[in-house]
């Protein structure tokens, strides 16, 4: 097969290279029984992450908050949620890291702040106040009946408005997310320059090594705030994504973030990293614009093209399932592969963080044991052969699942949830539609990703002590699937992941930098020609199916995830290979 000659070679970066281990730290581990995790319990478990070979940690926020959305809704940027540690503790855990040399990112959520974060608390006081200006307040359009109209149509991401109207000052405030997570005005300089003193400026003194930017395509708004195009003439609020992602501002505050991180080094020398999240950007023009190199804006990005799939058609609906097969998730995968070849441009690639459901349940098959450790070890073996950043998400690594659909829907906590169930009672919902809605959160719910680290059969899984109650339910499988049993076990998913990143670092020009060139095949299985630049090439083949399909076995097999490893002419249900050409 002739492959295009690459004309870029991609600049080496640690970044690039790294694998990087998402931490989300009410979940994680809990080190002194409030049934909460905390940071000490990360750095406790420190020496855990150095065994299963990664490089780096993303810690979700870690920050003051109430807590309405997990701590993305952040009250101080310089103090820490009292639950889960001081800020002595904090920076014992980069130090930590870095005697481990390991580096660390922080989350950076700055779209919005929480509404008890104090520059709120200042703007919301008056209409003069000098913060008004700080977040977006709007008079109603008109009233109605003795009750104020928001000034548009818009949305909450979280369902219902996003406009909360306030007494005291008889205006309303924008919050495309919660209620209690107003969005901070961009156009103030005033107020951009107060975040990258206090989000940015203040941690990377500290040490830290770069951030994950929370939806980065979102600070630039339309601001003339015109009304969304109506897509459900059934209610009032409709989606309205176009008018405040990729705004017209958004690459010079980006250049803006830029120029302040670069005036850091990480640990080592190395370069200050970001990832930015950046949903409902499907183009690939777009997502250039951010991550070539010659921007100077991003090093990579979060697309969501593959994540998303099942989800509902409009932006932020996890309320209808919607029908995808491997195929989809092949080309999606793909799609962001191509994207890098051959340019300055880089890559992500993940399949789980705390948004999404687990990747086995969705991706994988996560009916049968045999099959959930066959199926963890196929997704292992296309992530760690693909080309960009390698992220792993708490839990994935022993091929943790969605939480059981016996369960009842209380045991899900995300606002989110929350939101959407209040909503659709609000709005007299039938028993039709609730299952619908119970069917899709069962697949899709952020919660899936949330409930605790299992990391033995003690009661709780060992995320807590004995005594504590865990803030979440513990998933039910954790005597089966837990970090002692997988260590114990040599053919275990947490074995093969050790045994992948480890293979992904000796041959690094090919999965790391290579280029990837997808080989048509049936639609059931994902095969790519993986070529580094001295021309040596790694083929992955993997049957993302349930049933057996032929197969022509090429040159040296290198590795496979089924017991007898037999080169034959035919996959068996979730088999992958690699091999070497
Ligand atoms: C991002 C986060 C998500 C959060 C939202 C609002 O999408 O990943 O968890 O709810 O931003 O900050
Ligand atoms: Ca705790």
């Amino acid at each position: 097969m002739a492959l295009s000659a690459s004309t870029y070679s991609h600049d080496r970066k640690w970044w690039k290279e790294a694998v990087i281990y998402q931490i989300y730290p009410s979940s994680f581990y809990d080190s002194n029984g409030d049934g909460v995790g905390d940071i000490p319990g990360i750095v406790e478990k420190l020496p855990y992450l150095v065994s299963l070979g990664v490089d780096c940690i993303w810690l979700s926020p870690h920050y003051a908050s109430p807590q309405i959305d997990m701590g993305y809704d952040i009250s101080n940027y310089q103090d820490i949620y009292p639950p889960y540690g001081t800020l002595e503790q904090t920076q014992e855990l980069i130090d930590a890291c870095h005697a481990y040399n390991l580096k660390i990112i922080f989350d950076l959520v700055i779209n919005h702040t929480s509404s008890e974060h104090t520059w709120f608390k200042e703007s919301r006081s008056s209409k003069t106040n000098p913060k008004r200006d700080w977040y977006f307040w709007k008079s109603p359009r008109g009233w109605k009946g003795g009750k104020p109209l928001a000034p548009n149509n818009w949305g909450s991401i979280f369902s219902g408005p996003a406009w909360e109207f306030d007494e005291a000052t008889q205006q309303f405030y924008l919050h495309l997310f919660a209620t209690e997570m107003p969005d901070l005005n961009w156009e103030n300089a005033e107020t951009r320059k107060a975040i990258y003193e206090t989000s940015m400026h203040f941690w990377l003194k500290r040490g830290i090594d770069g951030f994950r930017v929370d939806v980065a395509n979102k600070y630039s708004k339309n601001i003339a705030f015109p009304d969304a195009e109506i897509i459900n003439p059934n209610v009032y609020e409709q989606p309205n994504s176009k008018l405040h992602y990729n705004g017209p501002r958004m690459h010079e505050y980006l250049s803006e973030i830029y120029e302040v991180l670069s005036q850091y080094r990480a640990f080592d020398g190395g370069e200050i990293m970001t990832v930015g999240e950046l949903p409902n950007t499907p183009l690939e023009s777009d997502v250039r614009a951010y991550v070539s190199a010659a921007k100077k804006q991003l090093g990579m990005v979060f697309h969501f093209d593959t994540v998303s799939l099942g989800l509902g058609k409009t932006p932020g609906n996890r309320t209808l399932l919607q029908p995808y097969t491997a195929k989809d998730v092949k080309r999606t995968l793909a799609k962001w592969q191509s994207f890098v070849n051959g340019t300055d441009s880089w890559t992500t690639v993940f399949l789980e963080n705390h948004d999404e459901g687990r990747s086995i349940s969705r991706f994988g098959n996560d009916k049968t044991e045999e099959l959930r450790t066959r199926s963890g070890k196929l997704l292992a073996m296309v992530l760690a052969t693909m080309t960009g950043t390698l992220f792993l998400y708490q839990g994935q690594e022993i091929g943790m699942i969605n939480m059981p659909v016996s369960w009842n829907l209380s045991e899900y906590k995300d606002v989110w949830v929350v939101n959407i169930l209040k909503q659709l009672v609000k709005n007299g919902a039938n028993k039709e539609r609730m299952d619908q809605v119970l069917n899709a959160l069962q697949m899709v719910a952020r919660d899936h990703a949330r409930t605790p680290m299992q990391w033995d059969e003690s009661p709780h899984a060992g995320f807590c002590g004995e005594k504590a109650t865990p803030w979440m339910r513990v998933n039910d499988n954790y005597p089966k699937i837990n970090v002692i049993n997988e260590s114990a076990k040599s053919d275990s998913l947490l074995n093969f992941w050790k045994r992948m990143i480890g293979l992904r670092k000796e041959y690094k020009d090919i999965f790391v930098y290579g280029t990837f060139t997808l080989v048509d095949t049936d639609d059931d299985i994902f095969a790519f020609i993986k070529e580094g630049e001295d021309g040596k090439r790694a083929t992955t083949v993997a049957n993302m199916s349930s049933k057996a399909v032929p197969w022509k076995p090429s040159s040296r097999l290198l590795l496979s995830n089924v017991p007898a490893g037999n080169d034959t002419d035919t996959l068996q249900s979730w088999e992958a290979r690699i091999y070497f050409n």
